[in-house]
């Protein structure tokens, strides 16, 4: 299989560019500057290797640097920002910071013939963000784009095939930044684009009947994304032999949990233990207001639940994990490895005995997981579902929960998803939320004195910053109407307005 490597110096594109690769259908893969040597890189036999931005100046003594040697290994590079400063340096050309501050956001920029530019107009805008600058190539380089402020916004040395661009190809502000990439791709590396979701599948199942043969494997179905794909397939390579247990804590959304034994256990035909919780999880929570003690007692429940379950199985020889690649891709700074263990499993493989841990989908972006999801033709509700907490409606209900509460969130939030899908509005999450407030009412001729459900609906890209969705007033306006309608002891519903941050997303 084609590889690209994404060497990274700390740069904040890093996944982003890693995407962009493999949304070429070629395969790519992140390596910290300082965990992969120049042996390495030759005999992984990569075609071809990005250099990434990164916050640093490259005569700073402690900014990243690489080994000289890679620019003679024959393998094509491309660097970007900080990554086309670092290669000019270590060619022995010249870096300097500008006087007159940093050139940032989108610039003209005017291109003149290479293989990196070919096919791309000669004047067009890009995306910059820098300090210091390329003031002058290093022998055997030509200039092959400027801008009025940058005297080198890019260059190459054809015969070696080594490219650098100081603006930013892989970010949407830049025009003709996926050609330039693509011209580097298939241009210069000569990739032919094998990376294909359907191969994955194949490719996948086919390893998996042969090296899990007659193994028993044990995963944690939850309905989400990761761990449905994760199901599906490696059920395909080893059928009956998987078995999935689904914990349902009763504070999933109306009517999911019958969802998912539908779908994943009788039209999968999955082999699936679903555990009938709620009772359970609700004493527990008798009287806990508190949100992070709430999170803690599911947590906790959650994997004891799991626990006893597993343990009337038997011997269980691998422990299956939806972990996709975003959770485990270190920083190219510092030297302490941050992999984020997997939220929805995470604590597992402290209490279960195992053999091996298998995470088919470590290699994937979320984009690239929905994608193997619909080829294996698991319902969109799931492929594309939008994020839910792992603590559920729980952290949705403020102050105590109770069945009567869950059962009336439950109906508002139906209500409300529905409204808004219908209507065809647009945002990324969204939901409702019981909060703990009462108001007067009048109902007939009567007084209430009501709870308040207050809808929340967001767009992001990433849900480490959202803004409020600005929906149609109709439809909250019928949101608003059908709630109080039809959801007993209701008797106002709210917006929220805030966006992330100040606020969160969810509530608790
Ligand atoms: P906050 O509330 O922190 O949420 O702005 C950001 C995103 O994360 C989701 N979320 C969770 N997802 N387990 C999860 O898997 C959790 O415990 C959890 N808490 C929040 C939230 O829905 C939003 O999309």
């Amino acid at each position: 299989m084609e590889k690209i490597l994404v060497l990274d110096f700390g740069g904040q594109y890093n996944q982003l560019i890693a995407r962009r690769v493999r949304e070429n259908q070629i395969y790519a893969e992140i390596k910290p500057y300082h965990k992969i040597s120049v042996r390495e890189i030759r005999e992984k036999q990569y075609k071809g290797i990005i250099f990434t931005g990164g916050p640093n100046s490259v005569y700073d003594e402690s900014s990243p640097h690489y080994d000289k040697e890679i620019l003679e290994a024959g393998i094509p590079i491309l660097g970007i920002c900080y990554g086309a400063q670092l290669m000019a340096y270590m060619a022995d050309g010249v870096i300097e910071s500008a006087k007159d501050g940093s050139e940032y956001g989108k610039t003209k920029i005017y291109y003149t013939e290479s293989k990196l530019t070919e096919n791309i107009p000669k004047e067009s805008i890009c995306f910059m963000s820098h300090t210091d600058y390329i003031k002058t190539v290093p022998a055997g380089f030509k200039v092959i784009a400027t801008t009025d402020n940058c005297p080198t916004a890019a260059m190459c040395n054809e015969e070696k095939a080594l490219y650098a661009v100081q603006f930013h190809p892989e970010v949407t502000h830049t025009e003709y930044g996926k050609e330039i990439l693509k011209n580097f791709l298939f241009g210069v590396c000569k990739c032919q684009g094998d990376w294909k979701m359907d191969e994955f599948i194949e490719r996948t199942v086919a390893e998996y009947k042969n090296t899990l043969k007659d193994k028993k494997v044990l995963l944690a179905l939850s309905g989400g994304v990761d761990s449905s794909v994760c199901a599906v397939l490696l059920h395909k390579a080893i059928g009956s032999n998987l078995t999935c247990i689904f914990v349902d804590h009763g504070l999933l959304r109306k009517d999911e949990g019958d969802f998912v034994e539908k779908t994943f256990g009788k039209q999968f035909g999955l082999n699936l233990i679903r555990v009938n919780a709620e009772e359970r999880f609700l004493k527990k929570l008798i009287g806990v207001t508190e949100p992070e003690q709430k999170r803690k007692i599911i947590g906790e429940e959650f994997i004891r639940t799991f626990e006893e379950e597993a343990k009337k199985i038997g011997k269980v020889h691998v422990l299956a994990q939806g972990t996709i690649y975003p959770d485990i891709i270190e920083s190219g700074l510092g030297d302490s490895a941050t992999i984020k263990s997997h939220h929805n499993v995470g604590g597992l493989p402290d209490v279960i005995a195992f053999d091996e841990i298998l995470e088919p989908l470590r290699y994937l972006f979320k984009d690239e997981v929905r994608e193997v999801g619909e080829k294996l033709q698991i319902p969109k509700e799931f492929v594309w579902r939008q994020p839910f907490p792992g603590p559920g409606l729980a952290v949705r209900i403020i102050g105590e929960i109770t069945k009567e509460k869950i059962t009336a969130l439950q109906e508002a939030d139906s209500i409300f998803r529905a409204e808004l899908e219908q209507a065809g509005a647009k945002a990324n999450q969204y939901f409702a939320v019981l909060t703990d407030t009462r108001s007067v009412g009048v109902m007939g001729d009567a007084r209430t004195y009501g709870v308040t459900i207050a809808l929340r609906a967001v767009t992001t890209d990433d849900f480490m910053t959202a803004e409020w969705a600005r929906l149609p007033y109709t439809v909250l306006e019928r949101a608003s109407a059908r709630i109080t309608n039809e959801v007993g002891g209701v008797s106002r519903v709210v917006y929220d307005i805030t966006s992330k941050p100040p606020a969160t997303v969810e509530w608790e």
